[in-house]
């Protein structure tokens, strides 16, 4: 999979690209991700990408020129599935999300940042707009790290153990279980004995339960779905 993330600030980004399983996705060559500088896109000597909106609101806004420039440049080499542009009043991220867009081949992620990027990007060039929660932050760099992460763990060969993705939580739209490893007794708190039966069926049926009631308890939401 090829991920191309523009960004006004890709700095903050670089460093997450060499640690956990984004550096193991590299190094095994499933990911290929490369980060681009709005700024270079600039047309000014000042490399400015942002401008006062029409309207009189306050705050910032990136312009269209600079990310036409960075897309179109980036559509002479790629055909893309999807290009993404992380916003708080796009649709809410979930793992379903994730699952489809593991399936792609070439993405890009445009990371907004000011007050958010001019409209007419939003309309000719974006193809899905994506939040990662109801909330705002300063920058689409975290949630495009976030989208990443959840992306790239579900491709075959990141994570060595294939049930190890399936079996997290919301894969079934169910929290997962309680886990626990050695010891089987940590000061006076016991592992479940069930854990330690060997009994495959059992555990399966302990595991199933726990995440019913874990569910009921946290995320109600879930079950209704
Ligand atoms: N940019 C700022 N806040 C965001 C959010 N919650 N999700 C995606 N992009 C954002």
């Amino acid at each position: 999979m090829k991920i191309d993330i523009i960004s006004a600030v890709p700095e903050s980004i670089e460093e997450y690209l060499n640690h956990s399983i984004i550096k193991i996705a590299r190094e095994k060559g499933i990911l290929n991700v490369k980060l681009h500088n709005l700024h270079d896109f600039s047309t000014n000597k000042w490399r400015r990408i942002d401008d006062y909106p029409f309207g009189g609101e306050p705050g910032m806004i990136i312009q269209c020129e600079p990310v036409f420039s960075c897309i179109e440049k980036l559509q002479e080499q790629t055909t893309y599935d999807e290009i993404i542009y992380l916003t708080p009043d796009g649709e809410v991220f979930n793992q379903q999300i994730a699952n489809e867009l593991s399936l792609k081949n070439n993405l890009i992620l445009l990371a907004g940042h000011y007050k958010g990027i001019d409209q007419r990007v939003r309309d000719r060039l974006i193809t899905r707009e994506i939040s990662i929660g109801d909330y705002v932050l300063t920058g689409g760099e975290l949630p495009a790290l976030v989208l990443m992460d959840a992306i790239v763990r579900l491709l075959p060969g990141v994570i060595g153990d294939v049930g190890s993705a399936l079996n997290d939580s919301f894969q079934d739209d169910l929290l997962e279980s309680p886990i626990y490893t050695r010891p089987a007794i940590f000061r006076d708190m016991e592992v479940p004995k069930v854990l330690l039966s060997g009994n495959h069926k059992e555990i399966e049926e302990w595991k199933y339960t726990q995440s019913l009631e874990k569910t009921k308890k946290l995320r109600k939401d879930l079950l209704e779905k």
